[in-house]
C-alpha cells in the first residue's frame, strides 16, 4: 500500500481531520472472509461501528451482509445497495413501531426480550425471528481487557423464559429460527469465545426450528504494543467446529453468522489534531493542547481506551513526556496521557491510531463545535465524506 502523506493531507483539508483508507477495509474483510471455514457462513459487517455511506458501500461490494441497530441504520443500509435479506437487526428495547417496519421490510431481527416476543407475536403470525440470549456469567471474561464489560447486564432472554417465548411464538405460528450473543467488546484472549460458542450452541440445541447461529463480534484489536494480536483464525474455527457437529444433531446444515465491527474498521482510519498550545508542567513532562478532544474521539475518555499517538514532524529532536488533552475545558479530557514523543512545536500535527471504529460514530461536537471532517483515501482518489 502506497505510504500516506499525513501532514500534507493535513495542511489541504484541516484539523482535526479524520482519514481511512479504503483498500484496509478491503484487505480486512478478505482476511475474515478467508478464516470463514464454515462452508455456510454468513458475515454481517456490524454498522454501529461506523456507518459512513462510503465506507457502508465498499463493504457492500464484498458481498457481505450489514448488522443494524436503528431505523436510520436500516436506511443507510439500503442507500449503500444492501437487500433485505443481507441485513439482520439486533438491538435492545425495540418500538412496535420499529418492529412492524423491521418485519414490512422482511428484515431478519434478533429479539431481546420477552416482552418483544410478545410484541412480535401480536404484530404478526407464521413468521420467523431470531432471539439474542443472555450471555452465561460463568463465562470468565478478564474486565480489565474487554471495552465497556458490564457483568450484570440485562441484554438478551435468560433460559429460564424459553418456555414462555416458545409458547407465545407457537400459538402464533412463529418460528424461532436463530440464536444470536454478544460476548463482550474488543477481546483479546480467545479463551472465553470458546466457552461462549459452547454456551451458544447448547443454547441452540434447545430450538427444534434453528436456521442460524449468530456469534456476533466482540473479537479484539491490538491496540498498544503490549498486546497479542487477535487470533481470528482460531476462534472461527472452533467456531465452525461446533456448527458441524450441530449440523449433524440437526440433520440440516445450520447457519454460522458473525458481526464483526472493530476487526474490519479500528484500523482503517486516523484522527490527526493538532498541536494549539503547549504548557511545560516541569523539566520533564509538558502537557499539549490540541484542537480536538472527547467530542471527537470518546474512546479515551469513557473507556479509558489506549490509542497510540504519533507526531507526525519527523524532527529526531529529544523525546518527551506529554499529556494531550482535548479541548473542551473539562478537567479531564485526556487523548493520551503520559506519552513519549519526539519534542513538538505548537502548530504540528498529531497522529492518533485506530479510530476507525467507534469513533466518528461517538462524536458530539461539544461544546458547540462542528463535527471533525472526514476523507476516503481510494488509491489516488481522495473523496469527502
Ligand atoms: C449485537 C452486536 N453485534 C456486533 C457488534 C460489533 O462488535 P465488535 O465491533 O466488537 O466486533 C456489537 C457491538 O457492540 C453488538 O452489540
Amino acid at each position: 500500500m502506497a505510504t500516506i502523506n499525513f501532514k500534507r493531507i493535513a495542511k489541504q483539508f484541516g484539523t482535526p481531520l479524520y482519514i481511512y483508507e479504503a483498500e484496509r477495509i478491503k484487505e480486512n474483510l478478505s482476511k475474515i472472509i478467508n478464516s470463514a471455514a464454515y462452508p455456510k457462513s454468513k458475515i454481517y459487517f456490524a454498522a454501529m461501528c461506523n456507518n459512513q455511506p462510503e465506507v457502508l458501500k465498499i463493504i457492500k461490494d464484498q458481498g457481505v451482509g450489514i448488522q443494524i441497530n436503528s431505523e436510520h441504520e436500516l436506511y443507510l443500509a439500503k442507500n449503500a445497495g444492501f437487500i433485505s435479506s443481507d441485513i439482520s437487526f439486533t438491538s435492545t428495547g425495540i418500538s412496535k413501531e420499529l418492529m412492524k417496519k423491521l418485519i414490512e421490510e422482511s428484515i431478519e431481527i434478533n429479539l431481546d426480550s420477552v416482552e418483544e416476543v410478545e410484541k412480535f407475536c401480536a404484530l404478526i403470525n407464521n413468521k420467523s425471528f431470531g432471539i439474542r440470549v443472555k450471555i452465561d456469567k460463568k463465562i470468565k471474561i478478564n474486565s480489565n481487557e474487554a471495552t465497556n464489560f458490564f457483568s450484570d447486564s440485562n441484554v438478551g432472554i435468560q433460559e429460564k423464559d424459553f418456555i414462555k417465548i416458545k409458547n407465545l411464538s407457537k400459538k402464533t405460528g412463529n418460528k424461532i429460527t436463530g440464536v444470536h450473543g454478544y460476548l463482550a467488546s474488543n477481546l483479546i484472549d480467545t479463551k472465553p469465545f470458546f466457552e461462549f460458542g459452547n454456551f451458544l450452541v447448547y443454547i441452540a440445541s434447545e430450538f427444534p426450528d434453528l436456521e442460524y447461529v449468530n456469534f456476533s463480534g466482540g473479537f479484539g484489536v491490538k491496540f498498544s504494543e503490549k498486546e497479542k494480536d487477535f487470533d481470528f483464525e482460531k476462534v472461527l474455527q472452533y467456531y465452525s467446529s461446533l456448527l458441524h457437529k450441530l449440523s449433524k444433531t440437526f440433520k440440516r446444515e445450520i447457519i454460522l453468522k458473525i458481526e464483526p465491527g472493530r476487526t474490519i474498521m479500528a484500523d482503517v482510519g486516523s484522527l490527526i489534531v493538532r498541536i494549539t498550545n503547549i504548557k511545560n508542567l516541569n523539566p520533564e513532562k509538558s502537557e499539549i493542547s490540541v484542537d480536538a478532544g472527547f467530542a471527537e474521539l470518546a474512546r479515551p475518555k469513557i473507556y479509558n481506551a489506549y490509542h497510540k499517538i504519533e507526531n507526525l514532524e519527523k524532527t529526531g529532536t529529544k523525546r518527551k513526556v506529554y499529556d494531550i488533552r482535548g479541548n473542551t475545558a473539562l478537567q479531564n479530557d485526556f487523548l493520551g496521557q503520559n506519552r513519549t514523543l519526539e519534542e513538538v512545536r505548537e502548530g504540528d500535527y498529531l497522529l492518533i491510531n485506530k479510530v476507525g471504529a467507534y469513533g466518528i460514530v461517538m462524536a458530539s461536537g461539544f461544546p458547540g463545535k462542528e463535527l471533525p471532517k472526514q476523507i476516503l483515501i481510494n488509491k489516488d482518489n481522495i473523496d469527502i465524506l
